[in-house]
C-alpha cells in the first residue's frame, strides 16, 4: 500500500497508537506529520520515522485553537497540501456522580477526546476537500458498550465522536472526500488516566483472549486511508479481539 507523496497528519503520535500509525505511514512513504506536547517522545517517534520518511514535527497542544492552527499552517507551509488527517490523540479520566469528579472529567476529556477532533477537522477541511482526501477518527468500542461506570464520560463522548464521524461523512461526501472511525478494543499502550498514578488498568475480557497492538491498529487506518477504501464512508470499523461479544 504506498502512500508516497501522501501528506499525512496523525494526531497524539507521541505514543501508543498514533506513533504505530504515523510510523507505518512513513514506511509507505509518506509525509508524515508527527505532534503531541512531549517534545522527547516526538523525538524518540521521529527517529523511528526517519528510517523511511523524515517527518515533519510540530510540539502542540490541542486543546488550543492557536496550536490546531499552528499544525495545519505549517504543513501547508512545508508541503503544500494535506491529504490524510488521522484524529487519534486522546485521554481518559475515570469519575463519578456522587463527587466533583464526573464534571472535571467531563471538560477536561470533551476538550481533547471530541473539541479538538472537531476544530482539527474545521481548520483540515478546505485543504483535504482540495486533495479529495480522507479523514479517520480513532474511536473505541467503550462508545457502543459501556466497561463500567468509571467510564462513563469516555464511553459518552466516544459515542459523540462516532455521531461526528457520520455527520462530517455526510457533508463532506460530495466533495469526494471519505470519513470514517476505528474502535479499538483494548490495545497495549501506556494510556491511563492523568489524575490516578496508582491506577492499574482491569483485564479486559476478549474471546480471542488478547489484546490488539499499536501497529494492528495501524494496519487497519492504513487500510481505511488507502484507495483500496474508495467506497468506505461513515464507517466505524471495530478491532477489538472480540471484547464487544464478551461484554454484551
Ligand atoms: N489503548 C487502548 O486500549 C485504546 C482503546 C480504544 C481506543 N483508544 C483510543 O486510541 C487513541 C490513542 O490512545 P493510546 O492508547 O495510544 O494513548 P497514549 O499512549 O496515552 O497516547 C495518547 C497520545 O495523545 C496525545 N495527547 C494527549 N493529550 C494531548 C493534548 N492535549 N494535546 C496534544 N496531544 C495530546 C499524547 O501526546 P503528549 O502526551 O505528547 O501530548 C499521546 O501522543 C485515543 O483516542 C484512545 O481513546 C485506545
Amino acid at each position: 500500500m504506498s502512500f508516497k507523496s501522501k501528506v499525512v497528519i496523525v494526531t497524539g503520535s507521541s505514543a501508543g497508537i498514533g506513533a504505530a500509525i504515523a510510523i507505518a505511514f512513513s514506511r509507505e512513504g509518506a509525509d508524515v506529520v508527527i505532534t503531541g506536547r512531549n517534545r522527547e517522545r516526538l523525538e524518540k517517534v521521529a527517529e523511528e520515522c526517519k528510517v523511511h520518511q523524515s517527518p515533519l514535527v510540530i510540539r502542540a497542544d490541542l486543546t488550543n485553537d492557536r496550536d490546531v492552527e499552528e499544525i495545519v499552517k505549517k504543513t501547508i507551509e512545508k508541503h503544500g497540501k494535506i491529504d490524510i488527517l488521522v484524529n487519534n490523540a486522546g485521554i481518559v479520566q475515570l469519575s463519578s456522580l456522587v463527587d466533583d469528579t464526573f464534571i472535571k472529567a467531563f471538560d477536561q476529556v470533551a476538550q481533547i477526546n471530541l473539541r479538538a477532533v472537531i476544530k482539527m477537522t474545521n481548520s483540515v477541511t478546505p485543504h483535504i476537500i482540495a486533495t479529495k482526501g480522507n479523514i479517520i477518527n480513532i474511536s473505541s468500542v467503550s462508545g457502543r458498550q459501556l466497561y463500567a461506570y468509571q467510564y462513563t464520560v469516555y464511553g459518552m463522548l466516544k459515542a459523540s465522536l462516532d455521531y461526528f464521524t457520520q455527520g462530517a461523512a455526510l457533508e463532506l461526501g460530495k466533495y469526494g472526500v471519505r470519513v470514517n472511525a476505528v474502535s479499538p478494543g483494548p490495545v497495549e499502550t501506556d494510556i491511563k488516566p492523568d489524575s490516578n498514578p496508582e491506577y492499574k488498568r482491569p483485564t479486559f475480557p476478549t474471546v480471542l483472549q488478547r489484546y490488539s497492538t499499536a501497529e494492528e491498529i495501524g494496519d487497519v487506518v492504513l487500510f481505511l486511508a488507502s484507495d483500496k477504501a474508495n467506497g468506505i464512508t461513515g464507517s466505524n470499523y471495530t478491532v477489538d479481539n472480540g471484547y464487544l461479544l464478551v461484554k454484551s
